[in-house]
């Protein structure tokens, strides 16, 4: 962080003397202004309910240029990452700052894979939960149980703490996944093989059975690694941000990262892939493609409360490169699958060319984004739709890990204590229960 050769100098309309701002230069992207003193020279806060101005945080693990439709990870653009890296080499370069040699790769992969299995008393914590709950419901707890059988890895403030706890989270989490599925559907628990990749071993857990082998399609597989990389991390998004808050307490790695999970689950959030599922098998039980007229209809009614799910961004006012990518491995998964007349996918193909003309889209800069694909290609993988957003959180895992680590190293850190402008009944006195 560079102070910038320009300050902000902050008047008020009603006198007092003006107050000089620092401005600092980021290596790309908006400038910032430093209001840290501000309260102590004004008595005043800054208001910015959904931090629409407000940098709450200098990273330097991902930038996204909105207007350009630009991602990139440590400096990578995110199309060259899905295209010529593997997610266990995206891992290292979040984590570590940069991508593996092959020996790098290696050691990681190894380190990695060592830690897929948990501990077999998880089962017993799983078999809990109803058969029907939400996997987020159970990921949620599952992930904050880890730090009750992780003892040697719970301080934050400890380094090699945080090192093992980031390998434990990045292997076991496919482990998780496949077990809450697992369970809801009544299957027994599939262990981990370790000689299968990062992606192959998640599909493994996921569909084998005693009684039958299943063989990873190299096609199935690519396109889960792609997911995986795709998700991996998306600057100070709201569940980073959670995962950051909550860390700032001191907390253990793995509670923070429960955090993280709850906050993904929410539909304008993660769970936007599933909305954006449901949605498309509405339209599609209402008629499909003749009605998609009707629904965008209703869309643009501000008063119907009904969205164009898997469309919009806080920040990318342009289409989601992820979109694209995520596009591609849609048409690539449908045509291994022998579904290139997947119905849900013309439709959506469809609602986007519609969306994409519509002035209401094009005047409020709303594009499709990663969840507008990533669900039909989960689903035609043989994913139920509810497991879809806990995919999402076993991918994120390693950028909110990431995000942590950089947050604690950091030397300005501070537990995170937002303010307020209090619009509340002033003080006043408690009247006895009779008066009242
Ligand atoms: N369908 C219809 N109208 C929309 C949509 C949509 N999907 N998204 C935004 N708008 C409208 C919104 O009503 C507002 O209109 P107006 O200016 O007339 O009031 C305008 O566009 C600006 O939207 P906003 O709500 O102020 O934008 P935001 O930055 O607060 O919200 C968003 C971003 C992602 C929450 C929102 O676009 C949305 O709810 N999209 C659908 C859910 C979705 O797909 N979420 C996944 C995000 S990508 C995955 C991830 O990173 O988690």
């Amino acid at each position: 962080m560079k102070l910038a050769e320009n300050k902000a100098t902050l008047s008020f309309s009603q006198g007092g003397a003006p107050i000089e701002l620092p401005i600092y230069k980021g290596s790309i992207g908006p400038d910032v202004i430093d209001i840290r003193k501000l309260y102590a020279q004004t008595g005043m806060f800054t208001y910015d309910p959904g931090f629409l101005s407000t940098a709450a945080t200098q990273s330097a693990i991902t930038y996204i240029d909105g207007d350009k439709g630009e991602l990139l990870y440590r400096g990578y653009p995110i199309e060259q990452l899905a295209t010529n890296c593997d997610f266990l080499e995206t891992c290292h370069l979040l984590l570590y700052g940069e991508l593996p040699n092959a020996a790098q790769k290696a050691e990681f992969t190894s380190r990695v894979t060592n830690h897929t299995m948990v501990n077999e008393q998880m089962q017993f914590f799983l078999r809990g939960f109803r058969r029907d709950a939400h996997p987020m419901a159970v990921l949620t707890g599952l992930v904050g149980g880890l730090s009750a059988f992780y003892h040697d890895s719970t301080d934050i403030n400890n380094p090699k703490h945080r090192e093992i706890a980031a390998i434990r989270l990045i292997a076991k989490m496919p482990t998780l996944v496949a077990m809450a599925y697992k369970y809801s559907v009544g299957q027994p628990f599939v262990y981990p093989k370790n000689h299968l990749s990062y992606a192959g071993n998640f599909l493994h857990m996921m569909f084998a059975t005693p009684c039958e082998e299943y063989k990873v399609s190299p096609v199935l597989e690519r396109a889960m690694d792609r997911i995986f990389t795709l998700h991996a991390d998306h600057e100070q998004n709201a569940s980073t941000s959670t995962v950051r808050l909550c860390g700032s307490s001191g907390t253990n790695p793995f509670a923070a990262i429960a955090a993280g999970v709850a906050c993904l689950w929410g539909p304008a959030h993660g769970g936007a892939n599933e909305a954006c599922l449901n949605m498309l098998e509405e339209i599609q039980a209402m008629g499909g493609i003749s009605k998609v007229g009707e629904f965008m209809e209703k869309v643009k009614d501000k008063n119907s409360g009904v969205k164009l799910m898997g469309f919009g961004h806080r920040v990318y006012k342009n289409y989601d490169p992820r979109a694209k990518l995520m596009q591609e491995t849609c048409n690539e998964v449908l045509t291994e699958l022998g579904l290139e007349n997947d119905p849900l996918f013309k439709l959506a193909k469809a609602l986007e060319k519609i969306a994409l003309e519509d002035e209401y889209f094009v005047s409020r800069k709303l594009y499709p984004n990663v969840d507008f694909y990533s669900g039909i290609v989960q689903r035609a993988i043989g994913i139920p739709v509810p497991l879809f957003t806990a995919i999402f959180a076993l991918a994120r895992t390693v950028g909110w890990i990431a995000q942590l680590n950089e947050m604690i190293s950091d030397p300005e850190y501070k537990i995170g204590r937002p303010r307020q402008l209090f619009s509340g009944a002033v003080k006043r006195d408690v009247q006895p229960i009779g008066t009242r």
